[in-house]
């Protein structure tokens, strides 16, 4: 898709005040620190639209930003900080999975997997929320930059295994090297149905 506009439309603090809308949706999520917020910055080739950060935890809202004034992009609370103060981590929840069930708009979520972490007990409690709520997901392995390729083959396989989903089905991906754009592109043009956009 070619980029003519991107912009932060809202922050919503649940289902109740998300933007009224008849725009498709793809969401991103994954743990604290995983990369959703750069990989977006990726996807619409703006460097600082999506605030990024060093320090965990930081996006505590769903965020909502319009892609050419026909589709939304909600960057998700990271799950999985353990410094983030326990009222703060209880509250995301339970937003983020009402969320994932409740809104219509959602077309997709983009799931996103460390490359160089074995998935957490909370990366696989989320990944039967997606299953609960039937909601397509696109896998993603991010900062593959990070490893060689033959370590890139082994923690494939580690991930697959861990997931139960074929290695096949993850999009690798790198926010510094740009690998794997054009691809995760296509699944979520796929997604929204614009496959010719
Ligand atoms: P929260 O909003 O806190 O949940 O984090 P996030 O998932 O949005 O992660 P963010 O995009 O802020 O990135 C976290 C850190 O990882 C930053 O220091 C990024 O520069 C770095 N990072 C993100 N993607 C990549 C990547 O593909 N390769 C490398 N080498 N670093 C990355
Ligand atoms: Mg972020």
């Amino acid at each position: 898709m070619l980029i003519q506009n991107a912009q932060f439309v809202a922050g919503a603090t649940g289902v109740n005040n998300c933007p009224d809308s008849d725009w498709p949706e793809i969401a991103f999520a994954g743990r604290s620190n995983v990369g959703k917020s750069s990989l977006i910055n990726t996807l619409l080739n703006r460097r600082g639209l999506v605030r990024t950060s060093s320090t965990p935890g930081r996006t505590q809202m769903l965020n909502f930003f319009a892609v050419n004034d026909c589709l939304h992009f909600v960057d998700l609370p990271g799950y999985g900080f353990a410094r983030a103060p326990r009222a703060v981590r209880e509250k995301w929840q339970p937003m983020i999975h009402d969320y994932l069930k409740r809104r219509d708009n959602l077309r997709a979520v983009v799931w996103l997997l460390d490359v160089r972490r074995e998935p957490s007990r909370e990366d696989l409690q989320f990944l039967d929320g997606l299953e609960e709520a039937a909601r397509p997901t696109i896998p993603v392995i991010t900062k593959v930059d990070k490893l060689s390729r033959n370590e890139l083959a082994r923690q494939l396989g580690v991930i697959a295994r861990a997931t139960g989903l074929d290695r096949e089905l993850f999009t690798t991906f790198s926010s510094v090297t740009r690998e794997g754009l054009p691809e995760l592109w296509e699944r979520i043009e796929a997604a929204i149905g614009a496959d010719d956009a």
